[in-house]
């Protein structure tokens, strides 16, 4: 039986760097569901086609990672059609032997209900904002701007909104280094049979 870890929160939160680290630590396959998001938003054109199309080489695009990226992907990711088309392949890669980590909005609540372990990571608005503003070498007034209206986006949408699922872990990485608050996941990961 796949092991599942399902990882959510905010932007900028520390989740696709405790993600990343647990799959390396339990020799999981890891997704960052986020990255689909972007690719149909950065697509361009009618976002349900584009994200009925998604292809591997799409996921590969440079610019991705940037601001902008992360503003489209919020809004292509408040159609339900959108949502709909990316369920399969996310469930999919869920399955994924040994084990699979997937960090996102709804892994939790919508994608892998069934998760053997689901963390929610967050940190403080300006905690966020300074680490992604460091990340990105960009103003963070800015970022922390652009981080409260994507989040705001995400947690009212009707479909899939961000939200802890009931039976989540809250992980809170404000005043943890980056090894720390990997440990603690390793150690969540742990408890739980990983
Ligand atoms: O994790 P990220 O910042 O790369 O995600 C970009 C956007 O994609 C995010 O603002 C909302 C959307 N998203 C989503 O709705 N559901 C997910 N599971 C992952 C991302």
């Amino acid at each position: 039986m796949p092991f599942t870890i399902a990882i959510d929160g905010p932007a900028a939160s520390g989740k696709g760097t405790i993600a990343r680290a647990l799959a390396r630590h339990f020799g999981f396959a890891h997704l960052d569901t986020g990255l689909l998001y972007r690719a149909v938003g950065a697509k361009g054109g009618d976002p349900i086609a584009a994200a009925r199309a998604l292809a591997p080489e799409d996921l590969a695009r440079p610019d991705l990672r940037s601001a902008e990226a992360g503003q489209a992907a919020s809004r292509v990711a408040a159609i339900p059609e959108v949502r709909a088309a990316l369920v399969e392949f996310q469930r999919r890669f869920a399955r994924s032997q040994p084990g699979a980590v997937l960090d996102g909005r709804d892994i939790g609540t919508v994608i892998c209900p069934e998760a053997e372990l689901k963390l929610y990571v967050t940190a403080s608005d300006e905690i966020r904002a300074r680490r992604r503003a460091l990340e990105l070498g960009a103003d963070e007034a800015r970022i922390l701007a652009e981080l409260r209206e994507r989040d705001a986006r995400d947690a009212a949408r009707a479909v899939a909104p961000m939200r802890p699922a009931d039976d989540a872990l809250l992980l809170d990485t404000s005043e943890m280094t980056i090894d720390e608050a990997v440990a603690r996941a390793i150690a969540c990961a742990r408890e739980a049979g990983a």
